[in-house]
């Protein structure tokens, strides 16, 4: 059995102060012993929450990384940086930085190499527009960017990915995917797995929706069979995220 996820994305969003109050408000809504619940928030307020969130069942993640270890890279942040702060997980590909800061499958796979080499978990973002969607080619699509992000990933890492299926058309926009549509391209995900390593790794692969997801929605997206949580972003900065870790209550 897959553990769900319930990630939330906080994007540029609160300062560290604010992300304190956030934490403290969402901290006893969002404790679950059946899913992992993960708040991927911006670098600065990765020491507040690394803080505030000891001893609790919540884990930190970075909303991005680069690819090198270190050097002449104005603004960055390595993979060991986030890992020696506390950091578990890391989003790698999101569409805001494929779209305005030329993130290409390229550099997410180099990415995902660096972020295990590390050992930090990838959330690997994934979807398409709605142009792509209009034109049928989701699916083509999404399998390249698939294929891009695993290239020389091994089995084992590949088995510990988290993907996430965030159609661009859905993402904070308030038009949520249906339950059929969003299951329909995670389980193709789930196949491509397992044409590119076996039954086994796309078993045990967890597959995220993302776009709009809010506590009405969660409950009917996360009980499909391929969907094994959410990627979320702004009922993630809301008292909501508790309703959308307790889905099936
Ligand atoms: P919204 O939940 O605000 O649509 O954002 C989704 C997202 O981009 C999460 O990464």
């Amino acid at each position: 059995m897959r553990r769900k996820i319930a990630a939330g994305n906080w994007k540029m969003n609160k300062t560290p102060q604010e992300a304190k109050a956030l934490i403290q408000e969402l901290l006893p809504l969002v404790d679950s012993d059946e899913v992992d619940v993960i708040f991927c928030v911006p670098f600065i307020d990765i020491p507040v929450a690394i803080e505030l969130l000891k001893g609790s069942r919540i884990s930190v993640g970075a909303q991005n990384m680069h690819f090198e270890d270190k050097g002449a890279f104005t603004g960055e942040i390595s993979a060991k940086m986030l890992y020696e702060s506390g950091v578990e997980y890391v989003i790698i590909g999101h569409s805001e930085r494929r779209q305005y800061f030329a993130e290409t499958d390229e550099t997410v796979n180099k990415k995902i190499l660096k972020a295990f080499e590390t050992e930090l978990i990838p959330i690997v973002c994934c979807g398409e527009t709605l142009e792509q969607r209009e034109a049928g080619i989701t699916l083509e699509w999404i399998k390249g960017q698939i294929k891009g992000a695993f290239a020389g990933v091994c089995k084992e890492n590949a088995a510990q990915t988290i993907i996430a299926y965030e159609p661009i058309w859905a993402i904070g926009t308030g038009k949520v995917a249906t339950k059929e549509q969003a299951e329909e391209v995670c389980r193709f995900i789930r196949e491509t797995i397992c044409e590119l390593y076996d039954q086994e790794t796309a078993d045990k692969i967890r597959i995220l929706y993302g776009g709009s997801v809010t506590g009405d929605s969660a409950n009917e997206l996360f009980s499909m069979d391929d969907i094994d949580g959410g990627l979320v972003g702004g009922a993630s900065l809301k008292a909501d995220f508790g309703r959308i870790v307790h889905y099936n209550k």
